[in-house]
């Protein structure tokens, strides 16, 4: 924000201005011309955020919710405490469970999916409010910090986000917030980021089966078949590495693959290639791109051999 021009910020939370990192990070944008002042209490207390608006330095522009927990009681407490129709944004931080549901995590999806309604209602008033999905962050925040959660969240095939992409996403909510007058609740203020497909390499099973050529080119489709392996690999793995680190000259040996994902690979081939690998020919495997490559030699034989068979 402050790249973006901003010269005031009020940072909220329970611990705001006390750490050395926050004092360094406060320094450090005092040093490019932004003056903050830091309020380190609790957003649950209603008479906090008066106690910030009656002591900012500058009347208040704009609003980010950013915390994970009191979502649903912190945003009402902003919402009334601060003057809506002077600002030019109120953007909430929400996540992607909210759409999709989490395993154990009801009690957060909700408080997610209460914010996007809270959108609609600050619309109806004339004030300004956007929210924001989030899939999770690799790199900082809540989830970056725990590696298990992190591990479990990849394995859950969830797309992991960059600090960049939130920025750019932010960037939009802020300059979408503002309501837009309509007769029906129709919004560009609501938004997610972090979907993706998922591609199974048991479909590109199915489409050799009818088509070979699709396997004429080694190069390419043992690449991706490789990628593909490797991702799996990282899965049966628990490893917090992403796909875009997948290095397919490594050899699954390297990686840390033992006799044990061995055997999961093994039993994930038969069903994704529908062919035959032992154990040892993963552990054995110079790289992964040789493991793509065999992955695309065995599905292209056994269809030809089928399809002649069929004639
Ligand atoms: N990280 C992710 O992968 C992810 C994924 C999806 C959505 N999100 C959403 O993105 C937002 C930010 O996430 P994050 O990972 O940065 O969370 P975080 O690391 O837990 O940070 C949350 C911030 O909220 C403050 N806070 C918490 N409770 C507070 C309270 N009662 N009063 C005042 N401040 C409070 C915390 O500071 P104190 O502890 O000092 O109070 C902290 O600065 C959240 O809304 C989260 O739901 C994050």
């Amino acid at each position: 924000m402050v790249e973006c021009g901003a010269k005031h910020l009020i940072y909220v939370s329970r611990s705001a201005g006390k750490s050395k990192d926050d004092e360094n990070f406060l320094h450090e944008l005092q040093v490019h011309g932004c003056r903050t002042q830091t309020f380190a209490e609790d957003v649950a207390d209603s008479s906090l955020i008066k106690k910030v608006v009656q002591n900012a330095a500058k009347p208040i522009a704009g609003v980010i919710q950013m915390s994970m927990i009191l979502k649903v009681q912190g945003t009402w407490n902003l919402h009334n405490a601060i003057p809506g129709k002077d600002l030019d944004f109120f953007v909430l931080f929400s996540s992607l469970s909210g759409i999709l549901g989490q395993i154990g995590q009801v009690n957060y999806a909700a408080a997610n999916t209460f914010l996007k309604a809270f959108v609609q209602y600050r619309y109806s008033l004339g004030l300004p409010a956007s929210v924001l999905d989030i899939s999770a962050m690799a790199d900082i925040g809540y989830v970056s910090n725990r590696p298990s959660v992190l591990a479990q969240l990849r394995c859950a095939g969830m797309q992991m986000l960059k600090e960049p992409d939130v920025l750019d996403a932010l960037r939009l909510a802020i300059l979408r917030s503002l309501p837009t007058p309509s007769a029906a609740y129709e919004t560009t203020s609501t938004m997610a980021t972090g979907f993706h497909s998922v591609s199974n390499p048991a479909h590109l099973a199915t489409a050799v089966a009818t088509d070979t050529s699709i396997l004429d080119d080694e190069e390419t489709s043992g690449e991706l078949l490789a990628i593909q392996i490797g991702k799996q690999l990282l899965t049966f793995m628990l490893s917090t590495e992403s796909e875009e680190e997948l290095d397919l000259g490594r050899a699954p040996s390297d990686m840390g693959v033992d006799f044990l994902v061995s055997i999961e690979i093994r039993n994930s081939w038969r069903q994704s290639f529908r062919s035959e690998i032992t154990v040892l020919g993963i552990l054995n495997a110079h790289s992964l791109k040789d493991l793509g490559k065999m992955a695309a030699k065995n599905l292209k034989e056994k269809f030809e051999r089928r399809n002649e068979a069929m004639k």
